[in-house]
């Protein structure tokens, strides 16, 4: 019946009758057929907090990121908040004197992040407040947990965490973020905060979390690089040739009471995003990693890229892959180009 070629549905005319650039003629046509929608609703915004009054500190691995002390915080706070950002992360960066091997400081009610919380909460804006919990931030080493007969012990940080995280709920915070890879720590915390009647406070779960080099620059900002040195954190993070495995880790923190999870990093792993989706249906999340941001900044900053358009082409692949938002260090001037219009 037909001479040309089979169209590849039959439902697709094949040409010249269709011409799938008539679609993408005008600007309009264009967002008429957007399959995937970056909004302003699908950011979070990572912020790193020191103590001070009036600090900001440039952080050189993340050009156009800064250290904040709280009073600047707030003010940053207020316009996330004033953009539309549904929520934002806090991450300390904390002073040496207050580490120890042991990472005390993450369970004291008055530290950095806790105050930075009841700060943020005492505006009362309509903008999450989402904690990390691990304690790299804390430890003389580094790494996510205490150290016992040289590896970090699973369930003596797992009962750290816990207490890490009623600290923060306690503080004010929206979400408890778990991003130290114990096993069982979704579980435990979960009854920990339900315990102490914190039924309310949600829990993101750093599900999916890679051993990656794209942490290299957070390091910096967090301070805790020097400290880990050579380390690395292969014996809890996951291994990047892994996807079964992502999927174990994803369904056990359901399980356990994970309200929302995430993959991380973020793109070098769509395909780990787009498996979670599609597996679980479950609100996911994907961490464009200080690496990631890095990268494209850096780029720009030599003119090798549109920095812009490299930032906002990323972000929209993460919606494409499944995610249902971004924690990503571009967050501010991303919705600022949503809000004006922005066309890809
Ligand atoms: C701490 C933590 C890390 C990041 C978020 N939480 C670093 C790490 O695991 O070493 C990385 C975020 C980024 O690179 O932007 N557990």
């Amino acid at each position: 019946m037909t001479t040309s070629k089979p169209s590849q549905s039959p439902f697709i005319a094949s040409f010249p009758r269709t011409r799938m650039r008539r679609d993408r003629r005008d600007p309009w046509s264009r967002r008429l057929v957007a399959e995937t929608r970056l909004s302003v609703d699908d950011l979070i915004w990572p912020v790193f907090v020191q103590e001070g009054q009036g600090v900001a500190t440039e952080i050189a691995s993340m050009p156009g990121v800064k250290r904040l002390s709280i009073d600047l915080l707030t003010a940053a706070v207020k316009e996330a908040a004033g953009l539309g950002i549904p929520a934002v992360a806090i991450f300390p960066a904390t002073p040496l004197d207050k580490k120890t091997p042991d990472g005390e400081e993450a369970t004291n009610p008055d530290n950095l992040i806790c105050r930075s919380v009841r700060a943020i909460k005492e505006l009362g804006l309509d903008i999450g407040v989402v904690c990390d919990v691990a304690l790299d931030p804390y430890t003389t080493h580094g790494q996510d947990g205490v150290i016992r007969d040289g590896l970090v012990a699973n369930d003596e940080t797992v009962d750290i965490l816990c207490r890490q995280s009623i600290i923060q709920a306690q503080a004010g915070c929206d979400v408890i973020a778990p991003s130290d890879m114990m096993d069982g720590r979704i579980g435990a915390i979960r009854d920990a905060l339900d315990a102490e009647g914190f039924q309310k406070v949600r829990i993101l779960s750093y599900a999916a979390k890679y051993a990656s080099a794209y942490y290299g620059p957070f390091r910096d900002a967090v301070g805790s690089k020097g400290a880990l040195g050579k380390g690395d954190k292969k014996n809890y993070q996951m291994d990047p040739r892994n996807t079964d495995e992502a999927l174990r880790e994803v369904a056990l923190d359901i399980a356990e009471g994970a309200d929302m999870v995430m993959v991380k990093p973020g793109m070098p792993y769509l395909d780990i995003v787009q498996r979670v989706k599609e597996t679980f249906s479950m609100p996911t999340y994907v961490y464009q990693v200080s690496g990631e941001y890095a990268m494209i900044k850096a780029a720009a900053e030599r003119g090798w890229l549109d920095g812009e358009r490299a930032m906002m082409e990323a972000l929209a692949g993460f919606k494409r892959a499944g995610a249902d938002g971004v924690l990503t260090y571009a967050a501010i001037d991303a919705a600022k180009a949503l809000i004006k219009g922005y066309a890809y």
